[in-house]
């Protein structure tokens, strides 16, 4: 099945609806750090994920997406981002254009308007709540009226993270079985934990030069450690659940550090090899790790960048703030 076609399944009558030239829809959609991570996919154009993940939603870090229809004899997409006008020849733009065309009607033109409070592509799941609000932005526009299922089915289509991005709280997407994959959609966990924290770390705001995409492939294809995550996530998923469950924060932290650190294993032995970290991601690590060892109940995560997020509870706060003071602090649940 074509991402064109999941769209039509999603959407079945709602499919093709007109709006008039001018029309606009907006959402915002949150970022998400995943706690156990989504490493690999089992369908490449459906973006179905070979086993399930788990994340948090990090509240008003995220992405604030405008599209509004260009009127007839527009000759292609507008794309800003964050107030700049983007070339259709850049990235950014392409990958917008590629999931609208997932939408539009023929020579149906739109203008996507995009904000971020996280730096684009820098670690910090910009594409995730990217595809989420304009998944949300484009529902808005045609009033579709989708629920939250169909949402995240929507904006795994851009990028299978953003299928946590639709919304708050503890995340969990399921892998699901099903070939179109109307069974692999995220859905908000019943936990509320007000003192639960994310600290990220801003190690360097470039852009990564092997994208999340061309990384699971790579890895997937030639890390003989590969074989092992499957079974690593689920054991994780299961474990992080009750961690959750109990608010057991170093459980959770437990869980969440080694969960990354196994990733990036197996991202380290593919070929050619794939290190985010730069010396400064390391050296933050030594610090989270030396923090721990006094006594700072801290851990840490890394996606597909040289970031570093902390996890740790309010009562560790100020210790945090003390060792990192550019530490951004992210209190997921107000
Ligand atoms: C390391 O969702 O960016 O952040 O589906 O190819 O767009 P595509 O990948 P993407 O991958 C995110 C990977 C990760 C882990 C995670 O967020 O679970």
């Amino acid at each position: 099945m074509t991402a064109r076609e999941a769209v039509r399944a999603v959407l079945g009558e709602r499919w093709g609806g007109a709006v008039d030239e001018g029309a606009a829809g907006e959402a915002y959609a949150p970022a998400n750090i995943a706690l156990v991570k989504y490493w690999g996919k089992r369908d490449e154009e459906l973006k179905l994920p070979v086993a399930g993940s788990l994340s948090v939603s990090l509240g008003d870090l995220g992405t604030r997406t405008r599209v509004r229809r260009l009127g007839a004899g527009a000759g292609e997409d507008e794309v800003t981002l964050n107030g700049r006008r983007v070339g259709g020849g850049e990235g950014f733009a392409r990958r917008v254009g590629t999931y609208l065309d997932l939408f539009r009607a023929e020579g149906e033109r739109y203008a996507v308007e995009t904000e971020n409070t996280v730096p684009t592509a820098a670690g910090l799941a910009s594409s995730a709540s990217g595809f989420a609000a304009l998944a949300m932005a484009l529902d808005k526009l045609y009033g579709w009226g989708c629920t939250a299922r169909e949402l995240s089915v929507l904006a795994r289509l851009g990028s299978g993270s953003a299928a946590r991005s639709v919304e708050e709280g503890f995340v969990e997407w399921r892998k699901g079985e099903r070939e179109d994959g109307a069974d692999s959609w995220a859905e908000r966990l019943d936990a509320e934990w007000p003192g639960f924290r994310v600290g990220a770390l801003v190690v360097s705001g470039a852009a990564k030069g092997v994208g999340s995409g061309e990384g699971m492939r790579r890895t997937a294809a030639t890390s003989d450690f590969y074989a092992l995550w499957p079974a690593r996530v689920e054991r994780d998923l299961a474990a992080m659940k009750e961690a959750i469950a109990a608010r057991d924060m170093a459980r959770v932290g437990e869980i969440a550090e080694g969960n990354a650190l196994a990733m990036h294993a197996t991202m380290a032995t593919a070929r050619p090899p794939l290190v985010y970290a730069l010396p400064e991601t390391v050296a933050a690590m030594r610090e989270v790790w030396a923090a721990r060892a006094e006594g700072v109940g801290v851990w840490l995560t890394m996606d597909a960048g040289p970031n570093v997020k902390l996890l740790f509870g309010a009562g560790d706060e100020a210790d945090v703030r003390r060792r990192w003071p550019g530490v951004r602090v992210v209190a997921p649940f107000g």
